[in-house]
């Protein structure tokens, strides 16, 4: 059974790497083959799209916005619950252009009864959505990145608007400069995360609170494949082409793993999960795995 996924997606037509603000960004390989990056980055959308599809989910699909190439990762455009929408305020300059074509298309999705309430961050407050704060279904609560991008008192900001609990997880690497880079809430329970990404009182807040055997550690080399960065919709798993170790984790423990080429995107430091936002997440918790 699948929970029908509600997914935003944002059209790669804008899409290109012309800016360095994370360490996976390569705007000089952009150059060598613009127009044939930018054909392949529309089928690699079309091929995420088709696996999104066949995995359950209903996809809605808007239009980017001409010089703001990473509209194509809405995951970092807010956070949603319950109908309610925290939208993101971004750290780097390049992608502050975004925040006002997002709050556009959001107060459409409200208009069109998707979304029942759109809301800001405090002042002076970094939050890079969905994409530094995953919402773990199984336990109840987000799981908050913070460091290179979001504030740290986004956690609080999240945790007042959302009146829930709120995890905060601290980032102490570049190449990990976003929660979903390197952690990821599995639908079944499991955390699937790079333990190299966190900081060790994170590490032990993480391990506090999931038992060993609903941890799945990802190696350095599933990382480089942006395998981390997956969607998970109930035995159904969206992810960039993965390793051959963890697509036998994955499949030893009953998920469906559809991978996709993103290649294109990937030059951009981003994988499948930060090319969506789920607009239908509900904070009613499923049963907590028992240890
Ligand atoms: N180039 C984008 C940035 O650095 C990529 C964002 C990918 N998003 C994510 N949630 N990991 O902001």
């Amino acid at each position: 059974m699948n929970e029908s996924a509600h997914i935003l997606l944002v059209a790669p037509m804008h899409y290109e790497v012309r800016y360095t603000i994370n360490p996976w960004m390569q705007p000089e390989r952009w150059l060598q083959d613009a127009a044939g990056l930018h054909g392949q980055a529309r089928r690699s959308f079309d091929a995420l799209a088709a696996a999104l599809r066949a995995a359950g989910c209903r996809l809605t699909v808007i239009e980017g916005a001409p010089g703001l190439p990473d509209m194509v990762f809405p995951a970092n455009a807010g956070v949603v619950l319950d109908g309610r929408l925290l939208l993101a305020r971004f750290r780097h300059a390049e992608r502050r252009g975004e925040e006002v074509p997002f709050a556009r298309a959001f107060e459409q999705l409200r208009e069109a009864g998707i979304l029942h309430e759109v809301a800001t961050l405090p002042d002076g407050v970094f939050q890079e959505g969905a994409g530094d704060c995953l919402w773990d279904a199984t336990r109840g609560h987000f799981w908050a990145g913070w460091g290179p991008r979001s504030s740290r008192s986004a956690v609080d900001a999240v945790a007042d608007y959302f009146g829930q609990t709120v995890v905060p997880l601290e980032l102490v690497t570049e190449r990990s400069y976003h929660l979903d880079v390197c952690f990821c809430p599995l639908a079944g329970g499991e955390i699937l995360y790079y333990p190299p990404a966190l900081s060790a009182a994170s590490l032990d807040s993480l391990r506090q609170r999931v038992p060993a055997e609903w941890r799945i550690e990802a190696t350095e080399d599933d990382l480089a494949h942006f395998s981390v960065n997956a969607v998970s919709v109930g035995r159904e798993v969206v992810m960039s082409r993965t390793t051959d170790r963890l697509r036998g984790v994955l499949t030893e423990r009953g998920y469906r793993v559809r991978e996709v080429d993103l290649s294109p995107f990937m030059l951009s430091g981003g994988g499948a999960f930060c090319m969506t936002l789920r607009l239908d997440r509900r904070s009613t918790a499923v049963q907590p795995p028992v240890s």
